[in-house]
């Protein structure tokens, strides 16, 4: 099964591909979390995409489509892939198509988790991270269970109220454009992005039968 999530930040694209990469049996590809994981190791890529990341900016196509097009390579992705928050610009789309293309590699399908402008922020400001499995929560709709895992848990820098509004301009601007583009093929499924992670879940597995 080779998947892409698209969606707004905060849509739950991060909490749905950790629960749907198991039923699948694919590999998890986040361009968020390998732009922030090169971030964090100080590479070349990281220096360079640090300043947009923080701001709530795109950190630019060419960084982003050599970094995707080297990982899809890799052995994993031979069993399947979801790629999560890519492709999030047109020149983005259409480096993956031509790449797929020219490996004889089809898309099974583009997955559209929609949840509106206002609900966002909310999802955002609240969100923090497990830094040792990585696991996302959110302090009111999903803190963990464990004291000690919630002692430990860290805010990404990009959710403040400030970059989290840019980073919905920015998917209004330049990724809801990629929408139309996938539906043109035929592979988008739109769902619903409200309600608990479960009936999202159940949604998606729905949608993709
Ligand atoms: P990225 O990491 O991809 O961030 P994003 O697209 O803004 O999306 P998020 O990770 O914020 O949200 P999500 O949809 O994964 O939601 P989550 O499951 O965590 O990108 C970060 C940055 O990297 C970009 O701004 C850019 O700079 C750069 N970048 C990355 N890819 C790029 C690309 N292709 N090109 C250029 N630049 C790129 O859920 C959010 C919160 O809501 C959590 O707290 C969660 O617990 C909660 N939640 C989830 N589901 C529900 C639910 N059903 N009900 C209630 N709460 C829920
Ligand atoms: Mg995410």
């Amino acid at each position: 099964m080779r998947l892409i999530l698209v969606g707004p930040p905060g849509a739950g694209k991060g909490t749905q591909a950790a629960r749907l990469i198991d039923t699948y049996g694919i590999s998890h590809i986040s361009t968020g979390d390998m732009l922030r994981a090169a971030v964090k190791a100080g590479t070349e890529l990281g220096k360079q995409a640090d300043a947009f990341m923080k701001d709530g900016a795109l950190v630019p196509d060419s960084l982003v489509i050599a970094m995707v097009l080297e990982r899809i390579q890799q052995d994993d992705c031979a069993k399947g892939f979801m790629l999560d928050g890519f492709p999030r610009t047109t020149p983005q789309a259409e480096a993956l198509d031509q790449a797929l293309s020219e490996a004889k590699i089809e898309l099974d399908a583009v997955v559209l988790i929609e949840v509106a402008d206002e609900l966002i922020e909310e999802r955002i400001i609240h969100r923090r991270q497990d830094p040792e499995t990585g696991a996302i929560y959110h302090l009111k709709f999903n803190p963990p269970a464990d004291e000690a895992v919630l002692a430990r848990l860290v805010q990404r820098k990009d959710d403040t109220p400030e970059a989290c509004a840019k980073r919905l301009a920015k998917y209004h601007s330049e990724t809801a454009p990629v929408v139309p583009f996938y539906s043109g093929k035929g592979l988008l499924k739109r769902v619903d992005g409200l309600g608990a992670p479960d009936e999202v879940e159940a949604r998606i597995k729905a949608a993709l039968s």
